[in-house]
């Protein structure tokens, strides 16, 4: 078995390559550019992490896992273009720095790229396809619902579940899932594992909007209180609007219908005053206590659910 910590290590050492040709350089530099930043690399080495619950790790899983992180970083690459995020992984976005057109094109592309990985894959390449082309889907319908929820005055707790769900926990419960169908495991385990996933991955979303109200800024790598700017319908948003006092309530609406210069401040004031951090560490809790259930279920012995277990751990509590 690996450790989280050596599967990110093997991780970087395989996909640290030019993913790209060399020509021309005004495309594919720009999409180099962000890979070369980093990232947590998370995704990828769940899909490992899938494969050696079941089996020692294979070669397909590399080429998954390479397909998932790139896949991952276009959606990125887009999702600062719509929302007009200057900052990511404390560097210049891709838009910033080299223009939306380019940066429409050098997601498109990595997009294509990952797709060049999947068709590496020897066995359970139809399972893997369509796995990954739902998730893909998916994450397409929780991106749309995330701009759409902006633009309504409030958003109900459940609907912003369903979106965060959409946009972020699909992606990382498939790539366990497909990481364990690699694996030979059964219909009865990926599903746990997917479900383990699933829920892990709101704790994680829930723990991204947290820090992207009151990260610090040195550590997050993104611009703090970019979604109170962009009126991003976050858990912190809906959680204010339900128990803030009516005063409170009305500056709040106000706010967002405005775009004050120290409106972030004011938005932070009063979410403070919400007790919002109560809010998170619950409803971070209560998602992840689902997912160590859904892990207890699948039938491995416990040893080989630690690194897991490590991981989950650490994506809740992280402060970037
Ligand atoms: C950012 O994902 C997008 C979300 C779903 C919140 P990560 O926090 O995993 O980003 P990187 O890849 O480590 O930069
Ligand atoms: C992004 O959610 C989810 C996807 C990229 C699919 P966010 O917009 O919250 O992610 P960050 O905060 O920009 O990383
Ligand atoms: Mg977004
Ligand atoms: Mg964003
Ligand atoms: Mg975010």
């Amino acid at each position: 078995m690996h450790s989280f910590t050596q599967l990110v290590s093997d991780f970087a050492a395989y996909f640290n390559i030019e993913h790209f040709p060399a020509e021309p350089a005004s495309l594919y530099q720009p999409g180099q550019y962000f890979l070369n930043i980093g990232g947590k690399r998370i995704r990828p080495v769940l899909c490992l992490m899938g494969n050696e619950l079941f089996d020692t790790i294979t070669p397909d899983a590399y080429h998954v896992a390479t397909a998932i992180e790139l896949f991952h970083n276009f959606t990125l690459i887009h999702d600062d273009i719509m929302d007009k995020a200057p900052l990511r992984r404390s560097m210049e976005t891709v838009h910033t720095k080299f223009g939306e057109n380019t940066a429409l094109l050098a997601g498109d592309v990595m997009l294509i790229k990952a797709y060049d990985h999947i068709n590496k894959v020897g066995k359970h390449i139809h399972k893997i396809l369509h796995l990954f082309n739902k998730t893909a889907s998916q994450v397409c319908e929780g991106q749309q619902l995330d701009m759409d929820f902006e633009k309504m005055a409030s958003v109900g707790l459940p609907d912003y579940l369903r979106m965060i769900e959409l946009k972020t926990s699909v992606l990382i419960a498939s790539s366990l899932e497909m990481g364990a169908v690699l694996g030979g495991a059964g219909e009865g385990n990926a599903r746990h594992l997917y479900e383990f996933g699933r829920n892990l991955g709101i704790a994680f979303q829930v723990q991204d909007d947290y820090l992207d109200a009151f990260g610090d800024p040195e550590k997050f790598g993104k611009q703090v209180g970019g979604d109170i700017v962009a009126n991003k319908k976050t858990f912190l948003m809906i959680h204010a609007l339900e128990v803030a006092p009516e005063n409170e309530k009305a500056r709040l609406l106000q706010l967002l219908e405005g775009n004050e210069e120290d409106k972030v401040e004011q938005v932070l004031t009063i979410f403070k005053n919400c007790g919002v951090d109560e809010w998170a560490i619950e409803l971070k809790d209560k998602y992840l206590t689902s997912a160590y259930q859904h892990l207890e279920d699948i039938a491995v012995v416990s040893n080989r659910k630690k690194p897991l277990v490590e991981l989950a751990r650490f994506l809740v509590q992280r402060e970037y």
